[in-house]
């Protein structure tokens, strides 16, 4: 099986990687990829988010599966070109995208489904949104109505700062979501999805802020571990019956049915589990650490996914070792990244036990050197005897790699190390996910 994966990203490194495992799959091409992917496939230079390029490239390189990684090229229509054009492509089309889209339209299929998510309010000025605000108190959440790559959502104790963002994104023609504060741990489970069946993968946390602590603003993600041995038994199972069949049925049932993941965001708490968010795509740096222990053949998953035929598929086999990713970004991320610094150590750090290296922005300069080329730079990946041994592992790989200004997290998966994470409501011995 030939696979073209669509995408520049970390997350496309570690589906690159993992379909190169898959004994089935004789070739896999990525667009435009970066200077990691190009090292271990062919690379080609087109836009990732113009559909009819990606359609005339999967065509021309008679790809049999076409996997696309991020959301600007679903929500640009780069499924429906693919699929028009006759090659089984493994994302969602635009209409079922909106899922990511617009926060607005998940909402209204949340509740069409009866999906647990929080209360919230749509507001198109400024009048709307205070009132919102109002009706759900501190601490406030305001959320950019459309793609943001992440950072378009605001969590703040301050009235002011809440309506300055929704004003920034009235200001660029937007609309905000308003919602409830939810409480407790956030779980991010991935759901493969064929139009019908559904079938998860293993849990995994993100770090969403930059600093420590979970300080400073929202990123694209800056670590992630899997799987969670604090999560409540059963959360996986409640999910797909609560959450992801529900949301899968009633996309088929509006016409518009989802074949690709369905990233459930989820917080624990104390009133149950709610949906945070949903993407309509795997998540970054999540698929990282989740891909890293998936031993099923990862090609002919996606591929049964894009035929609607995830009914036949076997249960997902994982290796039992945990595994941690931990994100190295360019400095002054997530504002405007310094770009273009040398990396080094990459070759050290990948030799080392249980590591590798995903790239995310980086690209080849004219010497023939790895350079930064955007926000998240890369991710250093291990898997460990436990949680604290992949982590061990994992900064060991990051102290290897030197990047003028690289920043990176050091707590990631600590708190799930030292056994500190507690689901409100849950007893301790109902775990284990
Ligand atoms: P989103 O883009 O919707 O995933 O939001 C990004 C991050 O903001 C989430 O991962 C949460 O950490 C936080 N967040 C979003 N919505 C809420 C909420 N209703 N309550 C608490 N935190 C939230
Ligand atoms: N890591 C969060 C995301 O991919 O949206």
């Amino acid at each position: 099986m030939k696979v073209l994966v669509i995408g520049p990203g970390g997350r496309e490194h570690a589906l690159v990687r993992s379909l190169l495992r898959d004994p089935n799959v004789t070739e896999v091409h990525a667009a435009p990829g970066n200077a990691g992917i190009a090292e271990i496939v062919p690379t080609h230079p087109i836009d990732a988010n113009d559909p009819a390029a990606v359609a005339a490239l999967a065509v021309k390189l008679d790809s049999d599966l076409v996997v696309v990684g991020p959301e600007a090229p679903l929500a640009a229509g780069v499924a429906d070109a693919v699929r028009a054009a006759g090659i089984p492509v493994f994302g969602p089309d635009k209409a079922a995208a909106r899922l990511e889209a617009s926060k607005a339209f998940a909402k209204a299929v949340m509740a069409e489904a009866q999906v647990p998510t929080a209360m919230a309010r749509v507001a198109g000025n400024a009048a709307e949104a205070a009132d919102a605000l109002d009706v759900f108190g501190a601490p406030y959440v305001v959320k950019d109505d459309g793609l943001a790559a992440g950072k378009g959502v605001v969590v703040t104790a301050d009235r002011g700062e809440a309506l300055a963002h929704a004003q920034s994104c009235f200001d660029a023609g937007g609309s905000v979501v308003i919602e409830e504060f939810l409480d407790g741990p956030e779980v991010s489970l991935f759901v493969l999805a064929d139009g019908r069946t559904v079938v998860p993968l293993a849990p995994a946390q993100d770090f969403k802020r930059i600093f420590d602590a979970d300080e400073g603003p929202n990123t694209g993600g800056m670590g992630a571990y899997s799987p969670l041995d604090w999560a409540p038994a059963g959360l996986v199972q409640e999910v797909i019956d609560r959450v992801a069949q529900p949301t899968i049925d009633e996309m088929a049932r509006r016409g518009t049915p989802f074949v690709g993941v369905l990233y459930c965001g989820l917080a624990l708490t104390s009133r149950g589990t709610r949906v945070i968010e949903f993407n309509a795509r795997f998540g970054d740096p999540e698929t990282q650490a989740v891909l890293a222990r998936l031993k099923t053949p990862l090609g002919g998953v996606l591929l049964a996914a894009a035929r609607g035929q995830l009914d036949t598929v076997e249960e997902l086999r994982w290796a039992p070792e945990p595994a941690v990713a931990v994100v190295l970004a360019s400095e002054n991320y997530p504002g405007t990244p310094r770009t273009g610094d040398r990396i080094r150590g990459l070759k050290k750090a990948n030799r080392l036990d249980g590591v590798h290296v995903l790239h995310a922005g980086t690209a080849m300069d004219d010497d023939g050197y790895v350079v930064s080329a955007g926000g998240r730079v890369l991710a250093v990946v291990a898997l460990g005897d436990d949680l604290e041994d992949a982590r061990e592992r994992a900064y060991a790989g990051i102290e290897e790699i030197a990047l003028d200004g690289g920043q990176y997290r050091t707590d990631i998966a600590a708190k799930a190390a030292r056994g500190e994470i507690t689901v409100p409501g849950v007893r301790a011995e109902a775990k284990g996910n």
